[in-house]
């Protein structure tokens, strides 16, 4: 009786200590110890779970360490080597494995049941069922995504003409068989079982086909709200309520970043499914006719950003190729030295994951004040002397507000334009992310500096250090 108190007051603990975690991860400067204190309420979970008496557990203690010890190993080594450009494909990688988890779970449930070792009850059933269809889906569909965002396949290489209606119909053939296998029940067979989890998978795999590996970040979110989902299925088959709340903390944060980040893009959820944005997206407006785009010279950007009042940093997802983040902090320390008012200009899906360039400037000890969001930012840039926009692209496309036709029309973005003076380092003109042009590129009051973004921030801080 004692026992069981202190199980569910450590798992009251390890709950407490996943929603306080969340919390803290909220803000850059608390996200450390968010994480922190969610590792430790996951450490509480796993001991008070398996110090529980279950009948037969004693058996596998050894199995259990052993999976810990392997994935304690694989899963530090990597973290500690994974870049942050990489990390949409890290997320991607262990989110397939806990869909993997689920479903094997659930596998090992049904074959307990279709061989008369454990009965299951109708609701029993349907949860089952739900863990393995939604594992299984997450399992393949993380695994292609990781793959895309590693470069191991190309976007369009695997799509077939109509894929999106082969996936429909898919879809509507594995609930079909999901449903034939409740009603069936007991009689079902274990070889129906099987069926489902093969197409449950192939689906999975044909579900993120069509997506262009820009569009991963969306899908990544989507699958990690999958895994949750699956994971919460497997903590009702087991009745262990603390897998039950972690699963729903992890489907519900999941859904909500996947709808942040459709917003932020103004796009729906279904367009991001159905694919055809960035990767193979037509480049409209990539001709720039007789247009060209004015230069200016390291000397000339230096002098200019010493002298000024304010300076606003519009960093983007070619800061994070560049890890330009720590000379862009020694050029804002040495403005601020001589006065010039600092600002971090932050669009919420600059980069290719969210709270990147937060993330980002953190490891650069760019003080957290600094950061100005969109609204901020908007509302600033009319009475800001210089933007020097370093590696972003579509966050401060004018065509977002200006031409209907752009596929990015109507997505909020960083209206650098009405600053008095910018400058944009990135290496050439090619497009970011959604394939388009940037007519900033050829604004009046814009000027180039190409080349590497941390080699050309590099060389101004040089430069101005000489002034
Ligand atoms: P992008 O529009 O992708 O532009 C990045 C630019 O960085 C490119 O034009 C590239 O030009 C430049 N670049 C690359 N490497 C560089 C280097 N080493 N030095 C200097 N410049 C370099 O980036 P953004 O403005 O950050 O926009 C993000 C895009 O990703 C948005 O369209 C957004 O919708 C999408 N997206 C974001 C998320 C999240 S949550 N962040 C999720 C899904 C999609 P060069 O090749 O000429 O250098």
């Amino acid at each position: 009786m004692i026992a069981t108190s202190l199980i569910n007051l450590s798992y009251l603990i390890g709950a407490l200590a996943f929603v306080w975690g969340l919390r803290l991860l909220s803000s850059p400067d608390s996200a450390r110890r968010g994480n922190t204190l969610a590792a430790i309420g996951m450490a509480i979970a796993i001991i008070a779970t398996m110090v529980q008496p279950m009948a037969g557990a004693s058996n596998n203690y050894g199995w259990i360490m052993g999976g810990m010890l392997v994935g304690g190993v694989v899963g530090m080594a990597s973290a500690k080597k994974i870049q942050m450009t990489d990390m949409p494909q890290m997320v991607s990688i262990f989110n397939g494995l806990g869909g993997a988890c689920a479903t094997v779970l659930a596998m090992v449930e049904l074959m307990h049941f279709y061989n008369g070792t454990q009965a299951l009850g109708s609701g029993q059933l349907v949860i089952v069922l739900l863990a393995l269809l939604i594992g299984a889906i997450s399992f393949t569909g993380s695994l292609l995504a990781f793959a895309k965002l590693q470069g191991l396949v190309w976007d369009n290489s695997l799509t077939l003409p109509k894929h999106n209606l082969i996936n429909n119909v898919m879809f509507i053939g594995l609930i079909g068989l999901t449903v034939y296998l409740f009603i069936q029940g007991f009689s079902a067979g274990v070889g129906l079982a099987i069926g489902v989890l093969v197409l449950a998978l192939i689906y999975g795999f044909s579900f993120v086909i069509p997506i262009g590996g820009a569009d991963m970040p969306v899908v990544i979110s989507l699958l990690n709200s999958f895994t949750g989902l699956s994971a919460a299925a497997a903590g009702l088959i087991y009745n262990n309520q603390i897998m039950l709340v972690g699963g729903i903390l992890v489907g519900a944060s999941g859904t909500i970043l996947t709808v942040l980040m459709c917003q932020a893009m103004n796009r729906s959820l279904w367009s991001v499914l159905l694919g055809g944005f960035g990767g193979g997206a037509a480049a409209k407006g990539q001709e720039s006719g007789d247009q060209v785009a004015k230069t200016v010279t390291l000397n000339d950007a230096a002098i200019q950003l010493f002298y000024s009042n304010s300076v606003m940093f519009v960093p983007g997802y070619g800061l994070a190729v560049a890890q330009a983040q720590k000379a862009l902090k020694e050029l804002d320390d040495l403005l601020e030295a001589n006065g010039v008012d600092v600002t971090y200009a932050i669009h919420p899906v600059a980069g290719r994951m969210p709270g990147h360039m937060n993330v980002l400037l953190a490891e650069a000890d760019v003080p957290y004040p600094k950061l100005k969001d969109l609204d901020d930012v908007n509302a600033a840039l009319p009475s800001t002397d210089i933007v020097v926009v370093v590696g972003a692209n579509d966050v401060v496309n004018p065509a977002a507000k200006d031409d209907p036709g752009s596929p990015i029309y109507g997505m909020p973005v960083l209206n650098v334009w009405e600053a008095k003076h910018v400058i944009v380092l990135k290496r050439s003109m090619s497009p970011g992310y959604a394939g388009i042009q940037n007519q900033l590129f050829f604004h009046d009051k814009t000027k180039m500096l190409f080349g590497d973004a941390k080699d050309s921030l590099q060389k101004i801080v040089s430069e101005v250090k000489t002034l």
